[in-house]
């Protein structure tokens, strides 16, 4: 099949989280099971250095505007093709939605340039694609835009986080350019503002999220974010799939970003990293406790505020932490003050710094993933492949990727707890600490985490199956 993804991350292009992943491994494993792929992302600042001009220039109506696209194409380090909208005005800036917490004030004008010129640019490609993939909200307005204008794809439509919506005043509307019976509540229009993700949850023949889990929870008001009778609505075209990862690039066997390699049966580098983790973190040597690590956007939905109040009783111990995040200045503020009062056994950077996280998952011993609702959760994935044991709130994806350790079994591989209070995160913190004073059974527990495969061709049926079915 011709498959054309479009989204807006994909790493290491270009990412602030998962999305970008999953865009990265997805298209190459479906490449690998011999699928034609590509990718169209918007041509953010940097990009276009090591992109070629496809010559292809597209008038993409805006309102009352035109703005013009172009079609710029290069080839993602894994091989896969990448086609590029170039608009500078839009996409040269510093951030890929905002800057210094906030989010650029034209977002609906940027995406719904983007989703436009996407299906104009998916109407030249020849011969013609099967399925016009688009991921999020960034690019949940292509299935309505396919439907309205009765074009010739089948569209599948992935919602990795029912949290963001696109939800824009009703003015926004008219940059659409749809006609005006689409601003209604079979449309674009959710409690009188316009709002893309409903429309792609209504118009795509097929829905996917990223676990199977977090497919049940958003028909549930208390997750569905508002959208949630949308979804029990069109329930019966939704799939969860788990997403995979990419261990061409997340495995410590072969892992360049780090000092020294390592895999279950020949752990001894795992202790390099970890020293070389707190050196490079000025933390103190040869702790007694655990070196636990986070590594997330500081967004509401990690959990954060969970972690917080624990710092104090958690850093009186003879432990470390590495936190690698940035997001909501509220956050990177505590932590930074925190990390200040904590120095020698608590660091906090801020950025997005992908050799740092490699080393943090390799480095750490165990990985905190407190969120308070996670569709997938690839973090958790990496760190059981590292051998860093996930203590996390179960929820979502982690649900699925986390098996909780039982002493009596002997089976599992972290440490879930169930309520969203600092005191059952601390409870699971208190545990995973207790077990690692006992190195034979720390070691069964991540020789158990490093064998999970939670690879993406795993995941490869399952999409085909979905295309196959809207085909
Ligand atoms: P989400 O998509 O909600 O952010 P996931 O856990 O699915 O959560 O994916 C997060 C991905 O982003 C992981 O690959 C994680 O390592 C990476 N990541 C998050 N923050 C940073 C950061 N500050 N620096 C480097 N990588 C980061
Ligand atoms: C979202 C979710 C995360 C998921 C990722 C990739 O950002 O928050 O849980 O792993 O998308 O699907």
């Amino acid at each position: 099949m011709k498959i054309v993804h479009i989204g807006s991350e994909m790493s290491p292009l270009a990412r602030t989280g998962g999305l970008g992943d999953v865009l990265e491994g997805l298209p190459a494993a479906l490449a690998a099971a011999g699928h034609e792929v590509s990718v169209v992302l918007p041509c953010y600042r940097g990009l276009r250095a090591a992109a070629r001009d496809t010559g292809v220039k597209i008038a993409v109506p805006l309102g009352g505007q035109t703005v013009r696209a172009e079609i710029w194409e290069c080839r993602a380090p894994n091989g896969v093709q990448v086609f590029l909208v170039r608009a500078d005005g839009f996409f040269d800036r510093a951030g890929l939605y905002g800057e210094d917490g906030r989010d650029y004030g034209d977002s609906a004008e940027r995406f719904i340039f983007f989703a436009k010129a996407a299906v104009e640019l998916a109407r030249r490609i020849v011969p013609a694609p099967d399925i016009l993939h688009a991921h999020d909200w960034q690019a949940a307005l292509v299935p309505v835009l396919v439907r309205a204008r009765r074009l010739p794809f089948r569209t599948v439509l992935t919602i990795h986080n029912l949290a963001y919506q696109g939800s824009f005043d009703s003015g926004a509307f008219g940059l659409t350019n749809l006609p005006g019976e689409f601003f209604s509540a079979s449309g674009v229009e959710f409690y009188g503002r316009l709002n893309l993700l409903k429309g792609g949850l209504l118009y795509a023949d097929a829905l996917t999220t990223v676990s199977e889990r977090y497919a049940r929870e958003i028909v549930s008001p208390q997750q569905g974010n508002g959208l949630d009778a949308v979804v029990r609505e069109h329930a019966a075209k939704l799939t969860g799939i788990l997403n995979g990862a990419d261990y061409a690039v997340w495995n410590p066997a072969t892992d360049a970003l780090l000092p020294a390699q390592y895999s279950a049966g020949a752990m001894a580098a795992k202790q390099a990293c970890r020293d070389a983790l707190l050196a490079e973190c000025r933390l103190e040597p040869e702790p007694g406790g655990p070196v636990l690590a986070l590594v997330s956007r500081l967004a509401e939905q990690k959990g954060i505020d969970l972690l917080l109040p624990l710092l104090d009783r958690l850093l009186a111990d003879d432990v470390r932490l590495v936190i690698l995040g940035e997001g909501d200045p509220a956050y990177e503020r505590e932590l930074f003050i925190a990390s200040k009062r904590h120095a020698g056994r608590f660091t906090y950077h801020q950025g997005m710094e992908e050799k740092l996280a490699h080393l943090i998952y390799a480095g750490a011993d165990a990985f905190l993933v407190p969120s308070h609702f996670e569709p997938c959760g690839l973090g958790a994935m990496y760190a059981l492949k590292y051998g860093a044991l996930p203590i996390a709130r179960a929820t979502g994806g982690l649900y699925e990727t986390i098996q909780d350790y039982d002493p009596v079994s002997e089976t599992g591989h972290g440490f879930l707890f169930y309520d969203t209070t600092s005191e059952a995160l601390w409870d699971a913190i208190i545990r995973a600490k207790q077990y690692f004073a006992d190195p034979v059974c720390w070691q069964a527990l991540t020789q158990r985490a490093m064998a999970c495969d939670f690879s993406w061709a795993k995941a490869v049926p399952a999409y085909e199956a979905v295309y196959r079915g809207v085909k």
